[in-house]
Formats: C-alpha cells, sequence, structure tokens
C-alpha cells in the first residue's frame, strides 16, 4: 500500500482534474493524478465550440450578472444559484489565465479573446479558438501539468483505473483514499490520501452512442453509488441539436456553426422551411439546446432536418470553423462549404451526476466532484459554453476545498484501519450493458412517456450490476418528475409544475 496520507489522490485527468491538480499544486499541496488514459484522450478534447465569459468586449454591455442569470434561466432555476454566482463572476478572470497561460484563443482586433454568439444567450460571450477549444485548453494545461511533475507536485498514473474508496470504518461515512486498478496488469493498488477528488465525467457508458468518450462509462459513479453517494438529478440529459451518426457514436456539429451563422432547414416536400427563425424570430437557431433539441425532433419525423453552412463566407470557415469542415470531410465525406449537413439530436452531457455542496464535498466527508461527474452547475439544462467553464472553475474549487478539508482533516484512517468494500461490487456483463444501453436510450428519449419509463424501469430491474442500478436511478428519477422541464419533456406531462421546481435525490 502507498502511504500518501497528506496528498490528495485525483481521479480523471480531462478539464476538471487538471484544473484541479494544477490548484492543489498552487496551494502546496502534493497531489497524485489518476486516469485511465493519456490527458490527450479526454473527453474535454471534444469540447469545440467554446467557454464564456461576460468578458464585454463588444460594446454589447454584458456582465457576469447577466451570465449568471441566462444559467439560471436555461437550467429551469435547478441549479445552485450561489455556485453559478461563483462561476460566473469568476469566468472572465479564468479565460484571462487560460490566455496567459498560453491558449491559443482566436483574438480581436484589441487582441483580446475573441467572442461568439451561442445559444440561449442574446450577447456575445463565449470565448473560442476555431472550432477546437477543448483541445486548446487541455493542451495548455497537460503542459502546465509537467512543470509540477517535474518538480514532484503532481505524481501521474496513466492506464490505472478508480476501483472503489477506502473509508475509515465500515460506516463509510469518511473517505481516506482508493483502490486503483492497473490496466494492464490487473494490479490492485491501495493509496491512502488526505482527499479523493472524482473527476470521471458523464455517464455515457450508460446509454453507448452519444458524442462522448467511449473513456466516459460513468462506472466510477455507479460505485460511488453503490457505496452511498448521492446523485442528484439524473433525469436531465442534454441532447445537442445538431449531431450526425458515425462509427457508432454521434459526432458533433458544434453549436458554433450556428453561432457563426448557420442555419437550420427541414426539406418540406422540396422548399426549405426555416423551422427555427419561424417559430423563434428573436433567438432562433440560437434557442437553448433542449428547445431547438426538441424542434429538430418532432420536425424531423416528418421532414428531413440539415444545418447549412454553404453561404458563409470562406474567412469564417477558415478561421472559425475548421475544424468542423475537416471533421464533415474526413468522417462523413460531406463538404460542409458546397452540401448542408444533415443533423438529429444526440446525447451530449449530464446534468446531473454526484451531488455536491458548494464546496464540491459530496455526502461522503473528504470525497469530492467536480467536471461532469458531478451535478451543480446547470439544473435543467445546460447553457453550450458552460461545459467548460464549469470543468475549470469546478476543478479549481474542488482542489481549493480539498486542500482546505485535508489541511483540517484528522480523520484520515492510519494505515493499518482502512476499510473497503470491494466484496461488494458487481459489474454488469458485456451482453447486459447493451441491453442496458439499448433500453435506456429507448425509455429516455428526447420525449419520454410514464409508459416507456415504466417498460424501462422492469427490464433494467432485471438486469444485475452497479452500472444496472445507476441507470435505474436516472429511469426512476425520469419517472418521477412528473412534469416538463429543461431537458426532460413529459409528453403525458407537457406542462412545467411550480410543485417540481426541486432538484431530485437518490441514494442506493
Ligand atoms: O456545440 C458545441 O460546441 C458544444 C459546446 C458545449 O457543449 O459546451
Amino acid at each position: 500500500m502507498r502511504t500518501d496520507k497528506e496528498k490528495i489522490l485525483i481521479t480523471g485527468s480531462g478539464l476538471a482534474g487538471l484544473s484541479a491538480a494544477l490548484e492543489c499544486a498552487l496551494n502546496g499541496k502534493e497531489s497524485i493524478l489518476i486516469s485511465s488514459a493519456p490527458s490527450q484522450r479526454a473527453q474535454s478534447v471534444m469540447a469545440e465550440g467554446g467557454i464564456n465569459a461576460a468578458l464585454d468586449t463588444k460594446g454589447e454591455s454584458d456582465s457576469p450578472e447577466e451570465h449568471f442569470q441566462d444559467t439560471l434561466k436555461a437550467g429551469c432555476f435547478l441549479a445552485d444559484a450561489r455556485a453559478v454566482r461563483g462561476m460566473t463572476e469568476a469566468a472572465p478572470g479564468i479565460v484571462m489565465s487560460l490566455k496567459d497561460m498560453g491558449v491559443c484563443f482566436n483574438l480581436d482586433e484589441n487582441g483580446d479573446p475573441d467572442l461568439r454568439n451561442f445559444g440561449g444567450q442574446k450577447k456575445k460571450r463565449t470565448a473560442y479558438a476555431k472550432s477546437d477549444t477543448g483541445k486548446q485548453i487541455m493542451t495548455a494545461l497537460t503542459d502546465e501539468v509537467r512543470k509540477y511533475e517535474a518538480s514532484g507536485m503532481i505524481t501521474r498514473f496513466m492506464n490505472h483505473s478508480f476501483e472503489t474508496l477506502l473509508f475509515s470504518d465500515c460506516d463509510r461515512q469518511v473517505c481516506t483514499g482508493c483502490l486503483i486498478r492497473d490496466d494492464y496488469t490487473d494490479e490492485i493498488l491501495r493509496f491512502e490520501s488526505s482527499a479523493v477528488i472524482i473527476a470521471t465525467g458523464g455517464m455515457h457508458g450508460l446509454f453507448g452512442n452519444t458524442t462522448g468518450s467511449r473513456l466516459n462509462t460513468g462506472d466510477a459513479v455507479a460505485e460511488l453509488f453503490r457505496l452511498g453517494a448521492e446523485i442528484i438529478n439524473p433525469e436531465f440529459i442534454q441532447y445537442h441539436p445538431t449531431t450526425v451518426s458515425s462509427g457508432g457514436k454521434r459526432m458533433l456539429i458544434s453549436e458554433a456553426a450556428r453561432g457563426e451563422g448557420g442555419r437550420l432547414f427541414a426539406m418540406k416536400e422540396s422548399d426549405r422551411w426555416y423551422f427555427m427563425e419561424e417559430k423563434y424570430p428573436e433567438l432562433g437557431n440560437l434557442m437553448p439546446r433542449d428547445i431547438t433539441a426538441r424542434e429538430i425532433w418532432r420536425t424531423g419525423k416528418k421532414y428531413p432536418v440539415f444545418l447549412d453552412m454553404t453561404h458563409l463566407p470562406d474567412d469564417i470557415m477558415e478561421n472559425k470553423l475548421s475544424g468542423i469542415v475537416e471533421d464533415c470531410i474526413t468522417y462523413l465525406n460531406l463538404n460542409p462549404r458546397k452540401e448542408p449537413i444533415p443533423v438529429e439530436p444526440g446525447i451530449h452531457y449530464f446534468m446531473g451526476g454526484l451531488n455536491a455542496g458548494r464546496n464540491h464535498m459530496t455526502n461522503i466527508q473528504g470525497l469530492f466532484a467536480a467536471g461532469e461527474c458531478c451535478g451543480l452547475y446547470h439544473g435543467a439544462n445546460r447553457l453550450g459554453g458552460n461545459s467548460l467553464l464549469g470543468a475549470v472553475y469546478g476543478g479549481r474549487m474542488a482542489g481549493k476545498n480539498a486542500c482546505d478539508y485535508s489541511e483540517h482533516n484528522t480523520l484520515t484512517a492510519g494505515s493499518d484501519s482502512f476499510y473497503d468494500d470491494l466484496s461488494g461490487k458487481c459489474t454488469i456483463s458485456d451482453k447486459d450493458r447493451v441491453l442496458l444501453q439499448n433500453t435506456l436510450n429507448k425509455c429516455m428519449g428526447v420525449v419520454r412517456s410514464e409508459k416507456e419509463l415504466q417498460e424501462g424501469l422492469e427490464i433494467i430491474r432485471g438486469i444485475e450490476g452497479d452500472a444496472a442500478r445507476l441507470g435505474e436511478a436516472l429511469c426512476a428519477a425520469a419517472l418521477e418528475r412528473r412534469e416538463s422541464r429543461g431537458a426532460h419533456f413529459r409528453e403525458d406531462y407537457p406542462d412545467t409544475r411550480e410543485s417540481f421546481c426541486k432538484s431530485t435525490v437518490l441514494r442506493r
């Protein structure tokens, strides 16, 4: 066993995990950073469109207050308002610090990060690096982390996966470290640590066919759920309006395309119907994602829906959207400069996740959560551009609070008094995972109904494994929420109900 009792253990090395490790280092705290793959393969690398911050450089009188209001409104008032305020106020400083770190944002004529339009926001607020923003931020942060690796402040274990938690005793109240599996040798390593930060991303593996990385299985969250960690608002799953099927997954066509002027239309007989512009004259193609996804889904049942970028000037296509052009040519054999892209909604982001307080600590003492696995900032629906922001800010907050906690924590077990419950873990079989994925995809679609959710729940209850218990929680939460709110739309309860303006919290 490794006795790293003074250190902080971070599992997941995407944007939230890297930000947490850097924050620990800045606070003089050593950390151990564990991940099943190098950071270059993390989901954060795939984030395209940008990162939100009210920099107010476009003469539109933008402010963190408006960013705060837009975020709460998009989330249908289920996000933690004080946490969101902290995030939106910190956002301009975060973007400038990333620029100072070397992130190659597109710049305006004054040398400030340029800002583009994004869904659900009337003001230009999304800083971007062409259409590869996540990749560029991850590159800069990975380099920054390397400096601390060299000085020994951060120690990395790649190709290692989270297995389970260690506790101070069998009541599982206080987390004192982790068991980690070496992915190549299957050897189990015990790490005692003063705090643990989980940053393992969204629960994409429960559905399979999403825009998310295959590495984001949701297995760590399923294991924590088994151990008593609470899950909040898991029924809220964001369908990105514009995705295309590719290689058994959904390929994202970034909202940046619409932010730069791309238009959605349906081919109605031989006419183009610009249904979003007609129905929502104010924001048109840039309505919040939940509304746009439902409109495309409904319209798509009758007519094929396309995203048209053919009218966009060459300089925009080259300087702002080149990643989209390359991806379409490489993976779809389609040149968006010349022809519209056929699009459908696809699962993109999990607003719900581990239930954490504003200090990012979960209901298990010493266990913190950050990034997409943490259900703190986005409520019932996330604004595009708030995911990268939430990952950096959340990672920093989790890192800072884990440092503070470990300074004052006297409860960490001695090396001879830790407790783990690995024997109670139940892994799902490959066959059952496919059944779970098919069932969840069927009953937790863009539009849901009691009948489908009930049928889904019954099938899932017959599946063994901790991933199935997490899937059951998602389905049960969607069944219980007898209203429509944000990304959760029930055809049998199409209205938003005041009595449901509250979060769902589940404990296994
Ligand atoms: O469309 C996009 O580029 C996605 C951005 C996001 O989810 O924040």
